[in-house]
């Protein structure tokens, strides 16, 4: 979830009085050829990739805990009260609770939910599907990821659609290499998604992440090759295909009042997985195992 970008003006500069790096070269080239760049304050510091890996650790150990104790006939608040508790009692905080209004520690998205959903006394029923996405700040660096979860046996069509979203991800993360741009993902992660019969939700998108919740930036999901920014080692992203077996646009729920539910509009199944990446020299590496 991020805001789209902009402006596309000169946006990387080689400091003054130093020589211009392999990699200004680089930035500088596609730069110049018209194409969106990072900021200099995107690409992260060894320090600062450790610690958002430090908050990657916390994170995986929050959803492995969620993942131990979920099952058929428990509320999504009481998911809800795992995380706040596990998270807080390592030294952790759940970014979601009250940012911009959102009233709980983490998402719980059923079936029809795209994302956003919130932990409520609603009961999980054998053949559900649910996403838990959950954030960690740890020491000030964040780190994002989402798991599904499928309560009891489902129907093969859901099944299918975890699946889809699952390699849609990978998909993903294959795609990325350094230097590339977000839109080389978002192609490869909708032609797996077509291929399967299933749309890719375009209203939400992956984000920068690490020193704050949602940075630059954008990670969209489809688009075309060689648009979108490009990526530079040190940059610290998500990448979260929401995946519906139905048709893509999404909608609010009516009786949410804090407008954070995002619904299929055709009332379809939505699946998502998402972890939180730093780009290398050699690919992506993911922080939220
Ligand atoms: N974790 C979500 C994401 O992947 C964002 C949730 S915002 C919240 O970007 F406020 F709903 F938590
Ligand atoms: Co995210
Ligand atoms: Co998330």
């Amino acid at each position: 979830m991020a805001k789209k970008n902009k402006k596309n003006k000169a946006r990387w500069f080689v400091p003054e009085g130093l020589e211009p790096t392999e990699r200004d070269r680089r930035i500088l080239y596609w730069q110049e050829r018209g194409k969106l760049v990072p900021t200099r304050n995107l690409i992260k510091t060894a320090e600062q990739i450790e610690g958002i890996r430090r908050a990657g650790v916390l994170n995986t150990a929050v959803l492995d805990t969620v993942a131990e104790h979920i099952r058929e006939g428990m509320c999504t608040a009481e998911i809800d009260r795992l995380v706040y508790d596990y998270t807080t009692s390592h030294g952790g905080i759940p970014a979601p609770l009250n940012y911009e209004g959102f009233p709980a520690s983490c998402c719980t998205s059923v079936n029809d939910v795209v994302c956003h959903g919130i932990p409520s006394d609603d009961v999980l029923e054998e053949g559900d599907i649910i996403n838990v996405d959950c954030t960690t700040i740890l020491d000030g660096y964040y780190a994002d990821a989402s798991r599904m979860f499928i309560i009891g046996r489902t129907s093969p069509e859901r099944q299918r659609l975890v699946d889809v979203a699952w390699e849609c991800l990978k998909i993903g993360e294959a795609a990325c290499k350094p230097y590339c741009f977000v839109g080389d993902l978002g192609h490869e992660i909708a032609a797996h998604a077509h291929k399967n019969g299933c749309s890719v939700v375009r209203d939400l998108c992956g984000h920068g992440v690490g020193l704050q919740f949602h940075e630059e930036p954008d990670v969209e999901h489809y688009g075309k090759r060689g648009t979108g920014m490009l990526l530079v080692p040190g940059m610290v992203f998500t990448i979260e295909p929401m995946i519906n077996a139905g048709d893509w646009e999404v909608c609010g729920d009516e009786e949410d009042e804090t407008e954070w539910i995002v619904l299929t509009e055709d009332g379809s199944d939505s699946a998502q997985w998402e972890h939180t990446f730093v780009m290398t020299e050699d690919g992506v590496e993911i922080l939220t195992h």
